[in-house]
């Protein structure tokens, strides 16, 4: 389905939309800055810098999430809850991309479908919080907003909110998609070598045998493929990596979001696909004042706490031309929410005749907190979740298509469960999240053959215990 060419009917008679249009609105979770011609003079610069995106690329993936609603892709949407500064690096950044790309191989294998690739990279620095402020010891600091705001230690300096972290958080941006797009581009996504994307700590783990199959069927159908082709392949050689991140730092996305030539209307060049977060999604809100008037694909998440006129009004108001690709749902219920509250809000949905793409997002709705203090979430609730989403939409008529995930690299033991069965004692060996507990690699590959065997594609993978 061709995305339409001409203005549509959103943006040439509806309400005139600008940029800075959201000002007008509440906003939610915004911090406050101090020095207002500190804000101006940084913004200033940061709306002349190059974008980190192009419309284009933009354009391309609204296309392929058109397909996903079509039941024809899937989207793999992964990364971490919050990236840092410090860890953009090296070694952070090639095995986030491994872990991706292999889950994206175990799931084009078995779903038998092209997956659309989308991290929370390169750019997801601000974080949205239950209060304003953080009291300890009778002390009270403004909380930590993400790197793009201020910094996580419990300081003065560095809970101030500091425009130069726009800047700054810009500039690591950049050499993250740099970084991805080198790799993507000069042979580490090459489907001859699947071998570049093994992480050495996970040689000996329960699923590496089984995963090592897959591999090898793989590469027998590759070069069986090219010896029909009589030549290369490609198409084999690279893979599309999209950005997303929560359009939460209004400033930031404003300042990012430019007219291109031979295009018309505005385009968020922060990010491919930006989110709406639930904290949010007022109707009369500035996130959602925003997001409507950008071209990008946008997506809200939706959590059980959603009524039914108000997601409809959200669809109205974010896709008023029901444009194929526009509009993603990532519900995000929990595993004890989600069979009272998916069913109504797919129902809602139906009733707008409105075509969206539903996403199951299964870690935030999976969040509890030990009785330390430690925030965790077990492999079983966000698999039960996951579960349930399929076949919910299944008995609705609709279609689960794609997962959101938080997830890392890294050997990192913040969520407990999954194959190696890691329990609350495991949990202090490895846990460097500054927010939300992520998956580590083994738990995310594990998800990734789940969603294979429950959409019943399983014929591959091994029935998981
Ligand atoms: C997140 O995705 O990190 C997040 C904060 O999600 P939500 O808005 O769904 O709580
Ligand atoms: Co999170």
């Amino acid at each position: 389905m061709a995305i339409p060419e001409r203005p549509l009917r959103a943006v040439r008679d509806a309400r005139p939309w600008q940029p800075d249009g959201w000002q007008a609105r509440p906003a939610a979770q915004m911090p406050t800055y101090d020095d207002p011609d500190e804000l101006q003079s940084v913004l200033a610069q940061l709306s002349r810098l190059p974008p980190l995106v192009t419309s284009w690329e933009i354009l391309t993936l609204k296309q392929l999430l058109a397909d996903a609603q079509q039941g024809r892709r899937f989207l793999l949407q992964g990364g971490d809850c919050a990236e840092s500064f410090a860890d953009c690096n090296n070694e952070v950044i090639a095995n986030r991309l491994k872990v991706l790309l292999q889950m994206s191989l175990v799931l084009i294998h078995g779903l038998r479908m092209p997956v659309v690739r989308v991290g929370r990279f390169a750019g997801q620095y601000a974080k949205p919080r239950s209060g304003d402020t953080e009291t300890i010891d009778g002390v009270t600091l403004p909380v930590y907003r993400g790197d793009l705001v201020n910094g996580p230690e419990f300081t003065p300096e560095a809970r101030r909110a500091d425009p130069v972290r726009m800047l700054r958080g810009h500039a690591r941006s950049a050499m993250t998609m740099n970084f991805v797009r080198a790799l993507v581009d000069g042979g580490f996504a090459d489907l001859h070598h699947p071998e570049y994307w093994n992480l050495s700590w996970v040689e000996h783990s329960p699923l590496a045998t089984e995963y090592r199959r897959m591999v090898d069927g793989i590469g027998d159908a590759v070069r069986f493929m090219e010896t029909l082709a009589g030549e290369p392949i490609a198409s084999f050689q690279r893979a599309e990596f999209y950005t997303s991140h929560e359009a939460l730092l209004l400033p930031y996305e404003q300042a990012m979001t430019r007219q291109v030539p031979r295009q018309w209307g505005w385009f968020d060049l922060s990010a491919h696909f930006p989110w709406i977060g639930m904290r949010t999604a007022a109707t009369d809100g500035a996130h959602v004042e925003f997001c409507r008037g950008i071209r990008n694909p946008v997506a809200v998440k939706v959590g059980p706490s959603m009524q039914a006129d108000h997601l409809q009004e959200l669809v109205e108001i974010l896709d008023p031309d029901d444009e194929p690709g526009r509009l993603t749902l990532i519900h995000r219920m929990g595993a004890g929410g989600i069979a009272q509250h998916l069913p109504r809000l797919i129902e809602a949905v139906k009733a707008t005749g409105r075509r969206v793409l539903w996403v199951c997002d299964p870690m935030h709705g999976n969040t509890e907190k030990l009785g330390n203090g430690v925030k965790t979430r077990r492999f079983a609730s966000i698999r039960s979740e996951l579960e349930q989403a399929f076949d919910i939409h299944a008995a609705a008529g609709t279609r689960l298509g794609g997962v959101h995930l938080e997830l890392t690299g890294e050997d990192v033991t913040e969520c407990l469960g999954g194959a190696r069965d890691l329990s609350e004692a495991d949990l202090a060996r490895a846990y460097k999240s500054t927010v939300d507990p992520r998956l580590n690699y083994e738990q995310s590959l594990e998800l990734a053959m789940l969603i294979v065997r429950k959409s019943g594609r399983a014929e591959s993978v091994r029935d998981l215990p």
